[in-house]
């Protein structure tokens, strides 16, 4: 061992669909390779981190998470704020984010707050930040786009896993790299996304998940969610506000019964956005709050965030709607096959998953 460099290792990991605990364990290999004391640990349910004892050795403490929505994904998020300062620590932040090939040429995803904010508030607990490492591996978001096919997914793990690997050798020989500020600008300038996403995309996302008949009650998603953000009613899964969009039920259900309900997405989002405030009410309200104010373009942004608030009840009310309607298998049906998920070129993405099913059963 390197006497200059680190004594022990530490990295955390938060992962829907192995992405990210890929990358940590990459980087775990040459942590071992060098005769370094490393652990990997996983970010499930509530895991409590006891304070560390403050000695004199030099330790890395890493976290290894996916970008969901322009930003680090919240349990992560939640687990920085509340992780306990360490006298002597350096720390890397390696966010995953969607990677994509096309044809010949690899294109990377976007950060956005994803590496920022989680650097702020380590900065402020006084740790020193070595590394900041986007990794650009498949992108999961099925709900979006279909899965990739298994060729690209392979070239783009076998890319990825020497970005991880190369950067591992330059923060454990005591070498520092800041690759994610390169977008900074890019960053910066989707901020108000990033926000946006955090306050009100994620929830209403939680809440186009749907289980359909092909559901056997077998309770894996539940088991295996890692925020605890799915409930049993009547034997189908039920996705409350906590779900983060991680990907990981639709992905690992054995009966491929979890669908995104688009075409409900689409209506709730319409009745949402564009037919209720073109309501007459809604006008009326909008001009009396722009006299009150005075100012058209604060009024307007204030509207704005009333609607956002306003509108999550509702998402909730029509969802446990959904959910008790879908029991009839002719509104099944109709859920079923108006999900773009549901049709089979819509591949899933368990490229990443299925790396370590083998090593869970152990
Ligand atoms: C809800 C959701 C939001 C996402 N947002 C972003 C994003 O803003 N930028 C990006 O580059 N990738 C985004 N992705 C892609 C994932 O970050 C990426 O596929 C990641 O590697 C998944 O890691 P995991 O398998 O460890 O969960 C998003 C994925 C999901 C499911
Ligand atoms: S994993 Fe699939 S089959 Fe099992 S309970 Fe969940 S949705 Fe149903
Ligand atoms: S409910 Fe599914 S998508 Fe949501 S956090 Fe849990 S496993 Fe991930």
């Amino acid at each position: 061992m390197n006497p200059m460099t680190y004594s022990s290792v530490t990295l955390y990991y938060f992962s829907g669909t192995g992405n990210a605990r890929a990358s940590a364990n990459w980087f775990a290999e040459v942590a071992k390779e060098q005769k370094i004391d490393c652990e990997v640990i996983q970010l499930y349910r509530e895991i409590e981190v006891n304070q560390p004892v403050n000695d004199q050795r030099k330790q890395l403490i890493g976290f290894f998470f996916p970008t969901h929505g322009f930003n680090a994904a919240p349990a992560m998020l939640k687990f920085i704020w509340h992780f306990p300062k360490i006298k002597n620590a350096s720390v890397i932040l390696v966010n995953t984010r969607a990677g994509m090939k096309i044809s010949k040429l690899f294109a990377p995803g976007l950060s956005g707050l994803a590496q920022i904010l989680p650097a702020i508030i380590l900065k402020a607990k006084g740790f020193k930040i070595v590394g900041m490492q986007p990794i650009d591996l498949p992108s999961n978001w099925i709900s979006l786009h279909p899965g990739l096919k298994e060729k690209v997914m392979e070239s783009i793990f076998a890319r990825c896993e020497k970005i991880t690997k190369q950067f591992a050798n330059r923060i454990l020989s005591g070498g520092t790299k800041y690759k994610a500020l390169i977008s900074l600008p890019i960053d910066l300038a989707i901020v108000p996304i990033s926000i946006g996403y955090y306050f009100f995309g994620r929830y209403f996302l939680a809440k186009t998940f749907i289980s359909t008949k092909e559901c056997n009650g077998c309770e894996i998603c539940e088991q295996q969610c890692p925020v605890g953000a799915i409930r049993m009613i009547h034997e189908r899964p039920f996705w409350s506000f906590h779900c983060e969009s991680c990907m990981k039920c639709m992905n690992n259900c054995p009966k491929r019964a979890i669908q995104t309900a688009h075409l409900y997405s689409f209506i709730l989002w319409y009745l949402l956005w564009f037919l209720i405030p073109a309501l007459g009410l809604w006008l009326a309200f909008q001009k009396k709050i722009i006299e009150i104010i005075g100012n058209e373009w604060l009024a307007t942004n204030l509207l704005t965030i009333l609607l956002f608030i306003i509108s999550l009840p509702v998402i909730a009310l029509a969802y446990r709607l959904l959910h008790y309607v879908t029991r009839w298998k002719w509104v099944d049906d109709i859920d079923k096959y108006t999900s773009l998920t549901f049709y089979s070129f819509w591949r899933r993405y368990n490229f990443g998953l299925k790396r370590f099913r083998k090593a869970d059963k152990k």
